[in-house]
């Protein structure tokens, strides 16, 4: 089971939303109750609060990550392929970044029409898609390698992004609408103490190191691989202190809303 701490959620989530434009079909101002299962720390629902008088209820398996839900959004502890609640609880089910995580999303958006009385919807980025570019040259090259190795290594689809208006369309959900917000994350001088410990973390091989297990390949390969990361991350250190380092990674993330 893949875990996510609060820190890393409020770390990638950042600027997410800060254009809520892709959230129109999501046709917020007609909705009186929404449910955002796999909401993790809230970071949808935070912006969902924001957009909408509508009774806002978060649903994650982890206890943990419900703690940190926004006051306004309460939590309740629960599996999305089984969730606590009667058929047409809430208008609209929503969900972000959960089912790139699923073994089986088809049965997780079964489960979803189950209990939304008019839609069902879904944010989910498409990982093959990312892109990088980085003042140290090798970055961009070494991203994408990691990053294919993981898509390869996971036992998700981790770009199911990518076709998710299929996935609607196939799960029977009518009037399917789409939209794309592409979230961008840079680093750049002045530097925040986030950005230095993510080139702290890129330095000592930390992301190839923890997420060894997903990715696909053997174990020199993996090893050759986390040590070009770590001298990539070297560089990206010395830039750093020479306040030279500029990161830009661009996830694009897409959204679809279907009626029940
Ligand atoms: C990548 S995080 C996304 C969190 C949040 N939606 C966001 O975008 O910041 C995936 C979330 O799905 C939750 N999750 C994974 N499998 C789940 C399941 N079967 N039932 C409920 N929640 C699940 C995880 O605990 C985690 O909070």
């Amino acid at each position: 089971m893949r875990r996510f701490s609060a820190e890393y959620l409020d770390r990638t989530r950042e600027g997410m939303w800060d254009d809520r434009t892709a959230l129109a079909p999501l046709r917020l101002a007609s909705r009186d109750s929404v449910l955002d299962v796999g909401c993790g720390t809230g970071e949808l629902a935070a912006a969902l609060r924001e957009e909408t008088d509508a009774r806002i209820v978060g649903a994650d398996r982890d206890a943990d990550l419900l703690a940190h839900l926004p006051r306004a959004v309460p939590g309740v502890r629960a599996d999305a392929y089984q969730l606590p609640f009667p058929d047409d609880s809430f208008d609209i089910v929503v969900c972000q970044a959960l089912l790139i995580n699923l073994p089986d999303p088809e049965r997780a958006l079964g489960e979803f029409a189950r209990v939304a009385s008019e839609s069902v919807a879904a944010v989910e980025p498409d990982n093959g898609a990312v892109t990088v570019e980085s003042t140290v040259a090798s970055e961009s090259r070494l991203a994408g390698e990691a990053r294919d190795r993981y898509i390869a290594g996971v036992d998700t689809d981790v770009t199911l992004g990518n076709r998710l208006v299929d996935l609607f369309e196939e799960a029977g959900f009518a009037n399917v609408e789409t939209a794309r917000r592409d979230q961008t994350q840079t680093v750049e001088p002045p530097y925040s103490e986030v950005d230095l410990e993510a080139v702290g973390r890129k330095a000592r091989g930390d992301a190839i190191r923890t997420q060894r297990g997903d990715l696909a390949g053997d174990a020199d390969a993996l090893d050759r691989l986390r040590a070009a990361w770590r001298e990539m991350g070297r560089t990206a250190l010395e830039q750093t202190q020479a306040g030279e380092y500029e990161r830009r990674e661009t996830i694009p993330f897409h959204v679809a809303v279907g009626d029940v």
